[in-house]
């Protein structure tokens, strides 16, 4: 597939919100955009399944998703680094905005579902997708950007620049 530009996509959100800085820090063959409503087809699913289960639910169903959380304005926002040449996904992440009555009707950023394809790990695509998550957290108002990680990742988001705080607690239906 060839590379298709911002303009010619029906992008999450306005691609403006991604940070210069990132984008200019980025190798000229990579190119980071807000997920788009054709990445189905650009391998969104397999790059996710190198972070944990993702089964295929479909490119329509996939599309409704895509949807869904798109009519929460100002909420959910993921997005991706492409390889121009295949014009295929290499790494997402998400940044989800939590309104709240506290700290001054604050808002928090929760980074989620990170992950980067195994080939082009190691080449700092994954600390460019948390740096563009946070400049959107910070520029939304949040008074803070968490996100829940392994013990195997600690130093990944030490070298992002956060720093441990407090437990995560689960219960898995
Ligand atoms: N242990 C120690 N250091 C690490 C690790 C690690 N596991 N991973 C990265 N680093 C370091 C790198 O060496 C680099 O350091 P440097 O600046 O001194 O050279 C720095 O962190 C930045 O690394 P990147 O090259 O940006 O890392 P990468 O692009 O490989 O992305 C990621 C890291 C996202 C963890 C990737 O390896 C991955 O996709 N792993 C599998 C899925 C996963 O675990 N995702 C995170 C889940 S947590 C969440 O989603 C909130």
């Amino acid at each position: 597939m060839t590379f298709t530009p911002d303009n010619e996509l029906d992008l999450f959100f306005p691609p403006a919100l991604i940070s210069e800085e990132v984008k200019a820090q980025l190798h000229s063959s990579l190119h980071i955009r807000p997920l788009a409503s054709t990445d189905y087809r650009r391998g969104h699913l397999d790059v996710l399944r190198v972070l944990t289960v993702t089964p295929d639910p479909g490119q329509a169903a996939w599309e409704t998703q895509f949807h869904a959380m798109r009519s929460a304005p100002h909420t959910y926002y993921p997005l991706v680094i492409v390889d121009k040449a295949s014009d295929v996904i290499v790494a997402v992440g998400c940044v989800f905005i939590e309104r709240k009555f506290l700290r001054g009707l604050g808002s928090v950023g929760h980074i989620e579902d990170i992950a980067v394809d195994k080939g082009q790990q190691g080449k700092k695509l994954g600390l460019r997708v948390i740096q563009a998550l946070t400049y959107i957290s910070e520029n939304s108002g949040c008074y803070k950007t968490i996100l829940n990680c392994s013990d195997d990742n600690i130093p990944f988001y030490q070298k992002c620049g956060f720093e441990k705080k407090e437990n995560e607690m689960a219960k898995y239906k």
